[in-house]
């Protein structure tokens, strides 16, 4: 069990809320149904699934998901909100299914909550079947760099910048936001691209998905920033 994802669990489902945040909300939900529409995938599994809302948008699209998650207070509330959803306790870095079992699997903003990443992307590499599809949306390493300082404001509370800083050097540091507090990771990109390129997938879509929606000021940010990426990896 994760000990600080249990303890901001229920934080972190009322701040959700039904539709997500605004990142989900306004930025990443669309890039993400984007990929997955239309394509014929038999079933899935969300790796880090939460209170389930990607699942859930999985199943309405026709696409069986498995969501996993170590987080007992997230599965309870994914299975509430979908009780004919399978939504099991687990964790990416051992995934308790066989080689080759799905078509797509998501990674859905998980990569830097995920402490052991060398061993979870070879994990999601092998439940893939050949010609499967790994989707993943994670939080940029050059915002993840400096999670823990985020904005450098003007004296009169203006946001000037968002600062990088000691970019290459792999660490965890502790973020808080909204009665929220957790452990995430800051990795830089080639470390993520390195242990994807090793499984022998190969990236077939890369974005960086901009703000379609939601308040102005805060897309704003969205756009200043280098907030998220997509990418889309397949399993020759
Ligand atoms: C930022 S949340 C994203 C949840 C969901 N994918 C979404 O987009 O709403 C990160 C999730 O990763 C889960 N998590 C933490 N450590 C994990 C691990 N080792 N393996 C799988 N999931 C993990 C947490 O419990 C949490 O649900």
């Amino acid at each position: 069990m994760s000990d600080d994802w249990s303890e901001s669990a229920q934080a972190w489902i009322a701040d959700q809320g039904e539709l997500g945040d605004f990142s989900r909300q306004f930025v990443l939900d669309a890039a993400m149904l984007k990929r997955v529409e239309g394509r014929g995938f038999a079933n899935a599994l969300d790796v880090g699934c939460g209170e389930g809302r990607f699942c859930r948008m999985l199943n309405a699209r026709g696409i069986p998901a498995v969501g996993i998650d170590p987080t007992l207070a997230l599965l309870q509330t994914a299975r509430e909100r979908d009780p004919e959803g399978d939504y099991r306790e687990g964790r990416a870095e051992a995934l308790a299914f066989e080689d080759a079992s799905f078509d797509l699997v998501v990674s859905y903003l998980t990569l830097i909550d995920i402490p052991d990443i060398g061993k979870a992307i070879p994990e999601m590499a092998r439940v893939l079947r050949p010609g499967g599809t790994l989707l993943i949306a994670n939080i940029n390493s050059f915002i993840s760099a400096c999670a823990d300082v985020t904005w450098v404001r003007g004296a009169d509370g203006s946001y000037l910048h968002y600062p990088v800083d000691n970019y290459l050097d792999e660490r965890s540091m502790w973020v808080s936001w909204r009665g929220i507090r957790l452990k995430n990771w800051h990795r830089p990109l080639s470390t993520y691209m390195s242990l994807l390129i090793a499984q022998n997938l190969a990236l077939t879509w890369f974005d960086e998905p901009a703000p379609h929606g939601g308040d102005p000021s805060h897309a704003e940010r969205y756009r200043r920033a280098p907030w998220h990426m997509v990418m889309e990896w397949r399993k020759p």
